[in-house]
């Protein structure tokens, strides 16, 4: 029996002005009020100078504010940087670590990715922690192996409290804004696989707690399939969240399966 809730997050990417930004916050916390006591936790995480104003249109509602980066240093002579602490400061409960775009077209290494996943946690944020192979990757066959590096390097060595807080998202890179989404074998395969990797470093009962998100191309469409998948437990969501019809269906899609 596992507990594990769903949690749909959207990833607003660098998309939406300021004032849609809270347009957008404003219609999915409506969406989110019909989950009811359904097990579905919803979040959003929009660019860094949006968060201020979304924050105050999701107070005291149910909706999880996530940023998309982070900095590990708490503060200093680094221009341009954001830290944890200012992310928690002005709201957020989460942050996205390791995305794909962060990783291959900003050339993050694991070993930021990995400071970065510690300096959050230290700054008492939930890490969405993002994992994937590339298309590559996966037509040399490599695709456990670079997934299994990446797990085991953005976490290794933390404690049970510490991965208390820790989401996992698989987005295949082939996936992202392509269009193309993982068959759900091929997801269903990659999140039990995830899944044994955290059984080795961290035993079963924690293993099983974790909330293993997919996320590539999800969308109304395909959503209930994904999510009805045993280990796909959520899905952080790029371009279908960046309307409120196509979002609130993947919430209703997640309702519907989590009372299933
Ligand atoms: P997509 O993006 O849903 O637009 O494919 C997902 C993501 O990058 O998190």
């Amino acid at each position: 029996m596992t507990t594990r809730r769903i949690f749909v997050c959207g990833n607003w990417k660098l998309h939406k002005t300021v004032a849609e930004s809270v347009e957008l916050a404003r219609a999915v916390r409506e969406a989110a009020e019909t989950v009811g006591d359904a097990p579905v936790d919803v979040g959003i995480a929009p660019v860094f100078v949006s968060l201020h104003p979304v924050a105050q249109v999701l107070a005291g509602g149910s909706v999880a504010l996530a940023a998309q980066n982070g900095y590990w240093e708490p503060e200093g002579a680094f221009t341009g940087e954001i830290s944890f602490s200012l992310i928690r400061d002005v709201g957020c409960t989460h942050v996205i670590l390791g995305h794909s775009e962060r990783r291959h077209v900003f050339g993050e290494t694991e070993e930021e990715i990995a400071r970065k996943v510690r300096a959050a946690l230290d700054a008492d944020l939930k890490v969405i922690f993002c994992i994937g192979e590339m298309l590559d990757e996966r037509e040399r066959g490599e695709a456990q192996t670079v997934v299994h590096r990446q797990v085991t390097s953005g976490l290794e060595g933390l404690t049970a409290a510490q991965m208390d807080r820790v989401v996992l998202a698989y987005e295949p890179v082939w996936a992202i804004g392509t269009g193309k989404t993982a068959t759900t074998d091929q997801a269903q395969e990659m999140h039990a696989f995830i899944r044994s990797i955290l059984k080795e470093s961290f035993g079963s009962d924690l293993a099983n707690q974790v909330v293993i998100q997919y996320g590539g191309s999800v969308k109304p469409s395909n959503a209930a399939e994904l999510l009805s998948q045993p280990d796909v437990d959520g899905a952080l969501v790029g371009g279908a969240a960046l309307k409120t019809d196509s979002f609130a269906a993947i919430i209703e899609a997640a309702v519907n399966v989590a009372r299933n």
